[in-house]
This record gives structure tokens, sequence and C-alpha cells, in this order.
């Protein structure tokens, strides 16, 4: 026990303690030297200091033989133990950068959850003991993650470009007009937006993305949506189409994806309202091997060179 106390309180170096070790184990300084490729006076000045800085003797020379004293034989142990840790510690290094094992953080604004989880199933199977932690929120809450750096990978539609930031486009997300099937106007081959006149529409929450690509797009082309509901889910406004309640502008893919069967895309002149989504990062983030591989993995399947 004296000695690890001592290893704790003193001046103790990983390399003094590896020196140790290889002269402990082969009783003899030339060998040692011979193994660790160093000079014999540097392994020597190693164990002088090492013995300095625990004040004990650690070793006995009788004649020509070099024994462990008691005390070196306790610090022989000891260094095998916390050398075996930092194998261990190594090995898991190793496999996290070999992909085997580590976590995948992903924060991704609402109408991404309709695009990620199908990357993600393939790169899962192929990397079974990665875990993966899948966040998902409108904008303004997404953006927070990434200003307090908490994933390792984003997906935006309208990324904060104040923010230091890289992004990559990842694919088209175009904003479509929905209504239900049995809807008056719901046969017209196009229909003039006047024709909207007095719907009541079903808007997302402030801080969402596509309340604020909405916005932006009425805003440029001189139009405005009276009659409006909040409602701060795409799942809940789908639902409440499809019984009625109003018309929505949602991502197209939500329309394809869990979706009431009786909800249609109207052909709005001027629609969908372009849109896209883009992968990003911090500047500078240095990604774990496992968001790189996952990132080239999505740049590989939607982006500009897929
Ligand atoms: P949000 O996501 O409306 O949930 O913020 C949309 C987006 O930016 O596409």
């Amino acid at each position: 026990m004296a000695i690890r106390k001592r290893l704790h309180t003193r001046q103790t170096t990983f390399r003094q303690l590896e020196v140790f070790r290889a002269v402990a184990e082969r009783l003899s300084v030339t060998e040692a030297a011979h193994a660790l490729h160093l000079a014999q006076p540097t392994v020597s000045t190693q164990l002088a200091r090492l013995a300095q800085a625990l004040d004990v003797q650690l070793f006995e020379q009788i004649g020509k033989q070099l024994y462990l004293t008691d005390v070196g034989e306790e610090l022989l142990a000891t260094s095998r133990e916390l050398f075996d840790v930092l194998d261990r510690l190594e090995m898991r290094l190793a496999q996290r950068a070999g992909l085997s094992v580590g976590r995948l953080r992903l924060g991704v604004v609402t109408t991404a959850k309709y695009l990620v989880p199908g990357l993600l199933g393939p790169f899962c199977q192929a990397h079974p003991q990665v875990e993966v932690e899948f966040q998902v929120g409108n904008r303004a809450e997404i953006r927070r993650r990434l200003q307090d750096n908490l994933d390792d990978l984003y997906v935006f539609s309208h990324p904060p470009r104040e923010l230091d930031i890289e992004l990559t486009l990842l694919t088209e997300n175009p904003l479509v007009v929905i209504a239900p099937s049995e809807h008056p106007l719901a046969s017209r081959r196009r229909i003039p937006w006047k024709a909207l006149a007095g719907e009541r529409w079903l808007m997302r929450e402030p801080g969402s993305g596509t309340r604020h690509a909405i916005e932006r797009f009425c805003e440029t082309q001189g139009l405005s949506l009276d009659k409006s509901i909040t409602i701060a889910s795409n799942e809940a406004i789908k639902e409440s189409v499809a019984a009625g309640l109003g018309l929505a502008i949602l991502s197209r893919l939500a329309l394809t994806h869990m979706a009431p069967g009786n909800l249609v895309e109207l052909p709005v002149e001027g629609f969908p309202i372009a849109n896209s989504w883009y992968l990003v990062v911090p500047r500078g983030k240095q990604l774990s091997p496992i968001a790189a591989a996952f990132k080239q993995h999505m740049l590989s399947q939607l982006g500009p060179q897929a």
C-alpha cells in the first residue's frame, strides 16, 4: 500500500515505471536498455529518479546479480496492474477508431425525422455496436443544441447561418399545400391562390423552420394566411387537416410518411415552396470516426455527388 500511496503523491512518470518494469522483469539494466532501445545510462538515470521520487530502494546488487527489494516487488505488481488498465483503455480507444463501438449523436429538425431513419437503418446494421442518440426538435430547439455543441451532426432546412458552421446540401424538401381528399378543390388541376381565400390554416409554432419558410414565402409573394391555428406538431397538423379543421403547408415528405390515408397535395399555383435539407457541423469540430463515417454515408446517399 505504501508504494501505491506514494505513486499518487509524488512526481512519478509512466515512462519511469515502464523502465523500472523492464529492468525488474529481466533483473538486468543491459537487457532492459536493449529491449527499450535506450542507452544504459538513460535507464540507470530513470531508475535513480524513480527511487528518489518514491524515497525507497528498489534493487539490491549482490556481486554482479541484481535483486528486487520487497518494495521493488510491490512496485512491480502495482505497475503491472497499472499497465493492464492502460492496455485496456488503449484497446477501447482502438475499437472506437475502428468504428466497432461508440456513440453517434444526431440532432435533426422535425421534418428530417422522415429522412434520417432510412439512412440510419443500414448504417446501424453495418455497425451493430454503435449507440445512436437521435434528437428531434423544431429549428429553434436544434439550433440551441448546435450552439451548445451537444451532438455530432445536425440536419436543418434553414441552417442558422449566423453561427460558425459548415453546411452541405443533402436533398430537396419542398413544402406543399395539404388538404383532406374530400376538399372541394381536391380534384382541380390548377388552383389559384385566391381560390383559397377564407381557408383556415394550421400553422406550426414560432421557432419552427417550416413556419419560418412559409412566412418568408408569403412575404415575398404578397400573400397572407388570414385565419390560422397554431399546432406544434407535424403529426397533429396532419390529423387535424384530415379531420377537416383546415389546410396546411408541410414538407412533402411529411405527407408521404405516417400520414392519415385521406390527405392530398393541392396543386396551388406558385407551390411547392422550394426548400432543402442541409447537413450541418460546427466549423472545426473534430468528428469522431463514427460521426465521420455517418456523414460520409449520408452524403453518398443524398449529397450533391450521390
Ligand atoms: P421545424 O423543422 O419546422 O420542425 O423547425 C423544419 C425545418 O426546418 O425543416
